[in-house]
C-alpha cells in the first residue's frame, strides 16, 4: 500500500505477509512503524480472504528494538501519552493467527513483537535479547511479562537483568521460539506454515488460538473449562461436519467457513 511508508504489505493466497521496512535503522520501532503495522494487521483481520498473517524483517534484523534516536530526549509526559506500548493492542488484538519470520537481531521492542506472535519461525541466524538494561529502562512492550511466561523466571531475569542475547538454538531450547530453519528456508517455511493454517476451519483456527491463549492468563481448571466449551460449540459449524465426513470419505476436506 502507497500509504505505508515503513512497511511492506503484500497478500501471498489466503496469507496476509507484513515486511518491517526501515533497513538502515535495522527496523527499529518508531512510532510511525508500531501505527502502521497495526493497520495493516487489522486491515487483514477484516478482510474475510485472508487466514493468517506472517510479519517478517530483515536478513540483518528482524527488529532492532523501539527506536531509541525516537526515544532519547523524551520525559515521562512524553512517553506517558504518547502510549507507545498501548499502541500494540490493535495487533494483538487480531484472532488470526500471526507468524514471526525472524531472522538475525530480535532486540528489546524487536523480540518483543515476536514474543506477540503466535507462532516464531527463526533463522539459524536469529539472536534474541532484552538489552533495555543497558540503556537505563526495561521492556516496554510487555517484554516482562511475555517472555517470563514463554521461557521461566530462570531465563527472563538472565536476560533481562544482563542484557545478552541468545541465539536461535537457545530460543528454540527454551520454548521462545516454535522452529528453528535454515536462513534461506525462513521466509518459505513462515509462509507454508501460514497458508496451512489459512486451509483450515477458521472458526477450529480461532477457537485454538483462544484456547491456548487462556491458558496464559487463567487457571488450569477455568482454562479447562473454556477448553471444553469452545470444543463444543465447534459442532454447531458446518465445517466440523465437512472434516469428519471427509476423513471417513478418505478425502480431502472443503473448509467454507461456515
Ligand atoms: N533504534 C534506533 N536506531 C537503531 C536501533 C534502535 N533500536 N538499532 C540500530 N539502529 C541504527 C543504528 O543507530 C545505526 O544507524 P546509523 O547507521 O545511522 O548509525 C543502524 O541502525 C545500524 O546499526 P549499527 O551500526 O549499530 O549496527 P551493528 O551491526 O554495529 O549493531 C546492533 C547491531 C547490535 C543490533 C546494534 O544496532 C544495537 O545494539 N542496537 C540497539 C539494540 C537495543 O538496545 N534495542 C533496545 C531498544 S529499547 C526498547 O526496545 C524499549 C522497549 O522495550 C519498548
Amino acid at each position: 500500500d502507497a500509504a505505508y511508508e515503513t512497511i511492506l504489505v503484500e497478500t501471498r493466497g489466503a496469507v496476509g505477509l507484513v515486511t518491517l521496512n526501515r533497513p538502515k535503522a535495522l527496523n527499529a520501532l518508531n512510532a510511525r512503524l508500531i501505527g502502521e503495522l497495526g493497520d495493516a494487521i487489522q486491515a487483514f483481520e477484516a478482510d474475510e480472504a485472508i487466514g493468517a498473517v506472517v510479519i517478517a524483517g530483515g536478513e540483518k534484523a528482524f527488529a532492532a528494538g523501539a527506536d531509541i534516536t525516537e526515544m532519547a530526549s523524551k520525559s515521562f509526559t512524553d512517553v506517558y501519552f504518547a502510549d507507545l506500548g498501548g499502541a500494540w493492542g490493535r495487533l494483538v488484538a487480531c484472532r488470526k493467527p500471526r507468524i514471526a519470520a525472524v531472522s538475525g537481531y530480535a532486540l528489546g521492542g524487536g523480540a518483543e513483537l515476536a514474543q506477540m506472535c503466535d507462532v516464531v519461525i527463526a533463522s539459524e541466524t536469529a539472536k534474541f535479547g532484552q538489552p533495555e538494561i543497558t540503556l537505563g529502562i526495561i521492556p516496554g512492550f510487555g517484554g516482562t511479562q511475555r517472555l517470563t511466561r514463554a521461557i521461566g523466571k530462570a531465563k527472563a531475569m538472565d536476560l533481562i537483568l544482563t542484557g545478552r542475547m541468545m541465539d536461535a538454538e537457545e530460543a528454540e531450547r527454551s520454548g521462545l521460539v516454535s522452529r528453528v530453519v535454515p536462513g534461506d528456508r525462513l521466509l518459505d517455511e513462515a509462509l507454508s506454515a501460514a497458508a496451512k493454517i489459512a486451509s483450515f476451519s477458521r472458526a477450529a483456527v480461532l477457537a485454538a488460538k483462544e484456547a491456548v491463549e487462556v491458558a496464559h492468563e487463567t487457571g488450569l481448571s477455568e482454562g479447562v473449562r473454556f477448553e471444553r466449551r469452545a470444543f463444543q460449540a465447534l459442532f454447531a459449524t458446518e465445517d466440523q461436519k465437512e472434516g469428519m465426513v471427509a476423513f471417513v470419505e478418505k478425502r480431502k476436506p472443503a473448509f467454507r467457513n461456515r
